[in-house]
């Protein structure tokens, strides 16, 4: 078949007036794409802004339910939640993340109370606890250690779950992990709980602000390319969520965003499960630098980046202008 040519066929034609551009539109952006993710801090009444993420603030369990009452009103159905550990409670082996009463399950707890509506999706990984930084526990010479290391995630997720938590998202890299989760949900009657793996998550350079927000830059030792992927692998991307959904995870996580659309699109026309995109906190501070730089207009930067993630393939993203985006699109 060939297309007919100009003048019978003039594309500008539908682009010519705002209806026609949304009657033709192939992809559409709602509130109900995004996954809000929050930092949490001990305390109460307190806000702490983060230098590197400007806009973005860790909040005291007390404030984090209203921001999970803030997600509910703006249609957001998601919320992510990711603690600061208090320094002092930083150890070898991660041991608060298992602490039913910590401070992220405190969260957990407030924000199913605030608005319990809104969904719960909890990152399953040590490094806001380890005193290394890292996603588990290492031996003598710094190595993760896999197996080890999977025993306590799935510690962890029980706790998780046991606090409220509707989505578990191990977001560690460890093998094994997710089967050895949705077994131990299950046999806890946890059957409804879901998983989102982090399953293509690439060791980048993209992820500095959010240590700074977990507290764990300073502290990290050495680098994640032992269990995080290497970015110059696409093929070994899709292995890694076969094994997932294999294993029973319900979602399927790419991270970070824009710089991977390539392995958005592929995992969606290969694999029938949802796919996520998280579009980190580097990405989150380039688009706010350049907009402070007078590069680019943030509001039109912030829903062009999100329409492609949904054009690429995703059901959802987790991105940090949840908030601004869902009022820019309610505002139309
Ligand atoms: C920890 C984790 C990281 C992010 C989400 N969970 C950082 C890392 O792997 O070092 C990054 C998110 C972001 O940069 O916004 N397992």
């Amino acid at each position: 078949m060939h297309s007919p040519s100009f003048p019978a066929t003039r594309l500008r034609r539908t682009r010519s007036a705002a209806w026609s551009r949304a009657l033709v539109a192939e992809t559409i952006l709602t509130p109900s794409d995004l996954i809000w993710p929050l930092f949490v801090t001990e305390g109460k009444g307190i806000e702490e802004p983060i230098s590197t993420l400007p806009g973005v603030s860790r909040w005291s369990v007390d404030l984090l339910a209203d921001r999970a009452r803030e997600a509910r009103d703006l249609g957001i159905p998601c919320i992510a939640l990711f603690p600061n550990t208090p320094a002092a409670l930083r150890d070898d082996r991660g041991s608060e993340a298992l602490n039913p009463d910590n401070l992220m399950c405190r969260a957990i707890r407030a924000a199913k109370e605030a608005a319990p509506e809104v969904g719960l999706l909890t990152d399953v990984a040590l490094d806001p606890y380890t005193a290394d930084g890292h996603d588990g526990v290492t031996d003598d010479k710094g190595y993760v250690l896999n197996d080890e290391t999977s025993k306590l995630l799935v510690e962890q997720a029980l706790v998780q779950a046991d606090a409220g938590a509707d989505i578990v998202a191990p977001s560690d890299m460890m093998d094994g992990r997710v089967g050895a989760i949705r077994a131990a949900l299950e046999q806890a009657s946890h059957s409804n709980v879901q998983i989102m793996a982090y399953a293509a998550k690439y060791a980048s350079a993209f992820y500095g602000p959010f240590r700074d927000a977990v507290g764990s830059r300073g502290l990290l030792k050495g680098d994640k390319k032992s269990y995080q992927m290497d970015p110059a692998n696409a093929i070994e991307a899709l292995r890694e969520v076969a094994l997932d959904i294999a294993e029973g995870a319900d979602h399927v996580m790419v991270k970070p965003g824009l710089p991977y659309l390539d392995i958005i699109r592929r995992v969606k026309e290969r694999f029938d499960v949802p796919v996520f995109a998280y579009q980190v906190s580097g990405e989150f501070a380039m688009i706010e630098a350049a907009a402070a730089a007078g590069a680019g207009d943030r509001d039109a930067l912030v829903l062009e980046t999100l329409m492609a993630f949904k054009r690429a393939g995703c059901a959802g993203i987790l991105t940090y202008h949840a908030p601004v985006a869902a009022r820019l699109i309610r505002a139309g």
